[in-house]
């Protein structure tokens, strides 16, 4: 695992976005793992960019992100649908047809969830996955718990993600309790992975991606089991 601490947030941003640009350079038919919440924004704005001058081309580009809650539809404000929408995809060159988020509305989830993974490897697997961080270790929504699931599926959020969350909603009553997720194995089989993770609310568990400890109550520290993961951080976020 390699750690980058950046200056602040705009530098995490900004390099997150040139790793990511690489990858499309690279292999412009790549598959793309995107991640959901405040934390990757930046990015987000800054491929909009790129995309904009002419540095990438996403046209060839497949998509596959962490998470959906659920149940909620996709064109509801607070849907991670209508996020990837209105922060990416209406704003760069994609195929919207490449772009695929869990079904928030599947009648059978656990079917939703089967052929989500089976969409991804049939794709050849994701070249390289965005990721966030919890303030309590989530990833996606795997939460804190003594098993986790290996695949896609169904998952209850725990009060901790549920408080956190319930700043994007009117109120915390609004925020659904349940989720569609990737399974740390779904996030596993990804070829690179980056973890973004900006402020003092991550520094804890920052520290905690720090040592040699490996524990599902705390999911992010599974990735330490991957072969290829880079960290960018803030200072704060890195606790200094
Ligand atoms: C949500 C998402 C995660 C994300 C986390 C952190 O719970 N499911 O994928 O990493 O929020 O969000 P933020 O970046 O806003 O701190």
């Amino acid at each position: 695992m390699r750690v980058i601490i950046c200056e602040n947030y705009e530098e995490i941003s900004k390099k997150a976005a040139d790793i990511v640009a690489s990858q499309v350079i690279l292999k412009p038919d790549c598959v793309l793992g995107l991640a959901t919440g405040s934390t990757p924004i930046g990015l987000y704005d800054n491929l909009v960019e790129k995309n904009k001058n002419g540095e990438i081309d996403f046209s060839n580009v497949t998509t596959f992100n962490l998470d959906e809650y659920y149940p909620l539809a996709p064109d509801n404000d607070q849907s991670y649908r209508y996020f990837m929408n209105t922060h990416l995809f209406d704003r760069i060159n994609i195929d919207k047809a490449r772009t695929h988020v869990p079904n928030g509305l599947a009648a059978d989830p656990e079917a939703e969830g089967k052929a989500y993974d089976e969409m991804i490897a049939a794709h050849g697997g994701i070249d390289l996955q965005v990721l966030g961080i919890g303030q309590n270790g989530h990833i996606a929504f795997n939460e804190p718990d003594d098993n986790l699931v290996a695949g896609t599926h169904l998952t209850g959020l725990t009060e901790n993600t549920i408080e956190a969350n319930s700043r994007f909603f009117e109120s915390i009553d609004d925020v659904p309790r349940k989720a569609l997720t990737m399974g740390m194995g779904s996030i596993m089989k990804a070829r690179k992975i980056i973890l973004l993770a900006n402020g003092k609310s991550k520094a804890a568990v920052i520290k905690e991606m720090m040592n040699d400890n490996v524990t599902t109550s705390i999911p992010a520290t599974l990735l330490k089991c991957h072969p290829d993961v880079i960290i960018l951080c803030d200072k704060e976020a890195a606790g200094m």
